[in-house]
């Protein structure tokens, strides 16, 4: 199975990269991130990260791949024996955001039709959350599967399905090819209709205007972290694994800032209409926010109530709304399969196909958890502590294996013979000492708070079982697996590192 696949293009390659780093992340989550840590102060670390962490590592990650072409268990096998762990923490983190992000989509998709009707009426918060959601009592109360859930999930794992079946060219490179020039096209729409909303200016004063007592915040630097790790689908194996199907001759450094800067610049058009359309909402109540803004609310509950008072074309951008954000989603939710099934076909050789069938059924039926009634107070929880601490301790231990325990120039010189152009020093100063000290600290100060209280006030209990244990979890799998033996593809097979 060794990379008989590859991108038929480079551009193919560019829109797989950046179909993954665009997702959910940049419209669901960006917006609401910075509003919460201080606005455009939020910006200052997110684009410290962005600079000094997430390009470097984005890099990193295309070397390795690059050169070890085979998945991430296999390539930090490869490295060190025991290595092989991170790998499957990795791998791990990409199969749980999968099946809680697929829920997302799933949404956006619902929420696609009911924007021809305004089905949410008059009270979209009590629409979402008890007639769409039934949200239940808290996450033990699993409450009954909703049949419209249940149906736009099936519906995104079967889209996902036909990708991860045809495979590297016919499958991952044919979805992009139509899912991101379309999504772009739209967005510019969204966009366009956004900022010329009266009060969007307002809007984007609310979104951009900086609170500075928060830069000094470990929590804001953490998230800040967490957001580009997230949106850039790095540390969770996901670039490595792309990488891993580029042909011989690649570049390396300029597919990665170009990945990098389109996916930003996303982001803050996306932050831009979303602003602007709340800048529009203040307006027609006379100078009153809405109140529902911060996580899923943004998505779910302000933009319907928004499309609502829209003066024209309400279904129409209604539809373009959630149509952007299931696009950016599934191209996404690909990539982060495509890591599992990946991972899962190196180690125990077995066929692609037969992976991805297998996969899609075990995989679609865990996350059937999220079209219950306790599916958003899981949803919720899950996220944060993959977020905070799965993607981001998985980034930090990365960077301080490759950047203290293996020839980090030997990567800086891989990516340079290929490349448009060449990376420096600076690179490796990033990886070995700016990255492991700004995420060491911010991590265990945020790590001290959190134990401190409990995250969004949900029981000791909970916490345990959907944050700390579940981390946990997450490392014993990893380590059962990685003392498996491997019935495929072995360190002594081509493209050792
Ligand atoms: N990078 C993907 C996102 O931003 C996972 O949603």
């Amino acid at each position: 199975m060794e990379n008989k696949q590859q991108w038929g293009s480079r551009l193919g390659f560019i829109l797989a990269a950046v179909g993954s780093a665009i997702g959910l992340g940049n419209i669901w989550r960006f917006p609401y991130m910075v509003y919460e840590n201080g606005g455009g102060a939020f910006l200052i670390p997110y684009f410290v990260a962005l600079l000094t962490a997430g390009i470097p590592i984005m890099i990193m990650e295309f070397s390795l791949g690059h050169k070890s072409r085979v998945g991430a268990p296999l390539t930090f096998y490869r490295i060190n024996k025991k290595w092989e762990i991170l790998g499957w923490v990795q791998t791990g983190v990409s199969a749980v955001i999968a099946v809680y992000y697929v829920a997302v989509v799933a949404w956006s998709f619902s929420y696609m039709g009911f924007s021809l009707s305004s089905a949410w009426g008059s009270e979209p918060a009590d629409f979402f959350l008890n007639d769409y959601l039934a949200i239940s009592s808290g996450p033990f109360e699993l409450g009954g599967l909703q049949p419209a859930i249940l149906l736009t999930i099936v519906i995104a794992w079967f889209f996902n399905f036909l990708a991860s079946y045809g495979g590297v060219q016919k499958g991952l490179e044919r979805a992009n090819k139509i899912l991101m020039p379309v999504l772009i096209l739209m967005l510019l729409v969204v966009v366009a209709r956004a900022v010329t909303l009266p009060g969007a200016v307002h809007g984007l004063e609310i979104l951009f205007k900086p609170d500075f007592s928060k830069i000094l915040d470990p929590q804001v630097w953490i998230a800040a972290y967490g957001q580009i790790f997230f949106s850039l689908s790095i540390a969770f194996a996901i670039m490595l694994t792309y990488s891993s199907y580029l042909p011989k001759k690649s570049d390396i450094v300029n597919n990665a800032f170009m990945t990098a800067l389109l996916n930003c610049g996303f982001s803050i058009l996306a932050g831009i209409a979303i602003f602007s359309i709340i800048g529009f909402m203040e307006y027609q109540a006379g100078g009153t926010l809405p109140e529902k803004m911060a996580g899923v609310f943004l998505a779910f509950v302000t933009l319907p109530s928004a499309i609502t008072q829209l003066p024209g074309l309400n279904a129409l951008i209604g539809v373009l709304l959630f149509l952007t954000l299931a696009f950016a989603g599934l191209s996404s939710f690909i990539s982060i399969n495509e890591v599992v099934v990946r991972s899962i076909v190196d180690k125990f050789n077995i066929p692609r196909r037969k992976v991805s069938v297998y996969y899609t059924l075990i995989a679609g039926a865990v996350s059937l958890l999220f079209a219950t009634g306790a599916g958003l107070h899981i949803l919720d929880m899950v996220d944060y502590y993959i977020n905070n601490y799965g993607i981001v301790l998985a980034g930090l231990v990365e960077v301080i294996l490759l950047g203290w325990f293996f020839k980090l120039s030997s990567l800086r010189e891989h990516a340079n013979l290929t490349s448009d152009f060449k990376i420096g020093k600076w690179w490796d100063v990033m990886i070995k000492f700016v990255t492991p000290l700004v995420l060491g600290i911010n991590s265990i100060l945020k790590f001290i708070n959190d134990v401190q209280n409990n995250y969004s006030g949900y029981s000791t209990a909970a916490q345990f079982v959907f944050g700390w244990g579940l981390l946990a979890a997450l490392i014993v799998t990893a380590v059962l697996i990685a003392r498996t033996k491997w019935s495929g593809l072995t360190a002594q097979s081509e493209g050792g590192l």
